[in-house]
């Protein structure tokens, strides 16, 4: 396990959105160089920029067409290459976005894949031994060559599937992950995380790291493959940094990811916390977070202690969390992700409440995700700084609103959200109860009403955090005692008689 996850606090880029600086309307890695100090003086000491590589780019660049190579429009391999150094020499390390499950029809694996002759890429592919079969439960692609069959698609209807077996065999065409095809595809992917960490990236979040092997219910068949793949991580690039999308940490831990997101979809009840009808984190006492403490126990339990649960605070496939939440809510929000154990990952933008965008047409695969994915606000100027370009040339339109947030106003304010952000990583680094794998304790599940609140614990100290998001104050109960705030915001919790009575839409954590 990287010793650097043991404080990692991530800042998710997404690269077409960040920094234009070759006023082309789109940003770049030059662009991110230019910001890592911001990024830095943030707090955060750790990224994930979304897939930057040659792509047609009709599902923002998660259509690989060539694993190996930055899209031209991003910069170049050097330009990705100094980038990992300028991060490396302030702290940042860098995690690039794996893409194992597929790539675009136009990687050239796949043009060959799709020849009617047997060649070394005929198996690269998930492919049915009829033009007229299709795989089982997935959508596929037929009749586009000469090749008699329909080949699985793992996403949208340009992103064929790689093949890396299948763990239940009910078709004579399925094949087992130990047969030459799949092996060789798994070799594949290796070559292409060796190439990337060759060149200095510190590991990778893996996209849909659930879905390789195909008929596996219950993931048995991935897991094994993932093992494979910490296997050979553990022999050629040990403080390789792996996060997963998966959203099972029982399951991705097992398989030997460090660490694994909760998503607004899957079992976690992510959504029930910022992104429902009645969000936890809204006022109006109606907000429900136990089922998400139930479910978060359950999985950290079979996680076990080294294993990393990732709490974000959106991403570029989920509406924006101001898109539900106020200022004064994301605060109470940003306090829980920041305080939480496992890494946290705080999506661009996020840090000054960027919202979500209505009525945006789609642009590169994003549907109703594109008003998630518009350019970073970073002052009053031009394309909010964004790009020197023409509006009209920005590859997605700006937020048009006249009071959207921008990060050199909230600099300027000391109440901003920004330094809200900016405080409260700074706390977690400072206080080692608040470190990814330090210990927590439920004490209080925020059943409707209620608040939420958690010890966190190491040898040196002893925290308790509540957060109490109702317009009305809440009470519990706490056998401890509630000892001198370290932060709050809100309102000051408390204690009567051995209960806690916290303030309504306040957060703070405590000595204990
Ligand atoms: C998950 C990624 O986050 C999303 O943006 C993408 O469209 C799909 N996987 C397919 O790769």
């Amino acid at each position: 396990m990287p010793k650097w996850l043991d404080n990692a606090v991530f800042y998710e880029i997404y690269p077409q959105s960040f920094l234009d600086t070759n006023a082309d309307g789109i940003g770049d890695l030059q662009g991110i160089i230019n910001k890592l100090d911001y990024i830095r003086e943030l707090g955060f000491n750790a990224l994930w920029i979304n897939p930057c590589f040659a792509s047609p780019f009709g599902d923002a660049g998660y259509d690989v067409s060539d694993y190996c190579m930055v899209a031209p429009r991003y910069g170049t391999n050097e330009d990705l290459k100094r980038l990992f150094a300028e991060a490396h020499s302030r702290g940042i390390h860098v995690l690039l976005d794996l893409v194992p499950g597929h790539t675009s029809v136009e990687h050239p694996w796949f043009r060959e894949s799709m020849k009617p002759e047997e060649n070394a890429y005929t198996h690269r592919y998930v492919w049915t031994d009829s033009i007229w079969e299709s795989p089982e439960g997935m959508g596929c692609l037929r009749g586009m060559s000469q090749r008699d069959g329909s080949c699985a698609v793992n996403f949208f209807s340009n992103q064929p599937a790689l093949n890396y077996g299948y763990y239940e065999i009910t078709r004579p065409w399925q094949q087992s992950p130990e047969d030459e095809g799949p092996r060789a595809t798994l070799e594949a992917m290796k070559s292409v995380m060796r190439f990337w960490l060759g060149l200095g990236c510190d590991g990778f979040r893996v996209d849909m790291a659930a879905s390789l092997v195909k008929n596996d219910p219950e993931g048995k068949g991935t897991i094994a493959l993932w093992q494979k793949i910490r296997a050979f991580l553990n022999e050629e690039y040990p403080e390789a940094a792996m996060v997963s999308e998966w959203g099972e940490p029982d399951k991705s831990l097992l398989g030997g990811f460090h660490m694994d997101f909760l998503l607004h979809f899957g079992p976690s009840h992510y959504n029930d916390l910022f992104r429902c009808d009645h969000p936890y984190f809204s006022d109006s006492g109606l907000g429900d977070a136990s089922a998400f403490v139930a479910k978060y126990q359950e999985s950290r339990k079979k996680a076990g202690k080294e294993g990393l649960i990732c709490i974000p605070s959106g991403n570029h496939d989920m509406f924006r969390i101001a898109k539900f939440l106020n200022e004064e809510q994301r605060k109470l929000a940003f306090t829980f992700l920041l305080t939480m154990p496992g890494a946290p990952f705080v999506y661009y933008g996020d840090e000054i409440g960027m919202r979500y965008v209505e009525g945006l047409t789609s642009v590169e695969g994003g549907y109703e995700r594109t008003g998630s994915r518009s350019p970073m606000q970073w002052d009053d100027s031009i394309n909010a700084g964004f790009s020197c370009a023409s509006a009209e040339k920005l590859y997605i339109a700006q937020d048009p609103a006249a009071d959207r947030p921008n990060v050199k106003a909230q600099m300027a304010d000391s109440g901003s959200q920004y330094h809200q952000v900016k405080t409260l990583i700074a706390l977690r680094q400072a206080h080692s109860a608040l470190h990814n794998r330090s210990d927590m304790r439920f004490v209080c599940d925020g059943a409707p009403g209620q608040a939420l609140a958690y010890e966190r614990l190491c040898d040196e100290e002893k925290l308790l955090v509540v957060i109490n998001p109702n317009g009305k104050a809440a009470s519990l109960d706490y056998a401890g005692t509630l000892g001198q705030p370290v932060y709050t915001v809100g309102g000051t919790a408390v204690q009567e008689n051995g209960r806690i009575i916290a303030a309504p839409v306040s957060a703070g954590i405590y000595r204990i």
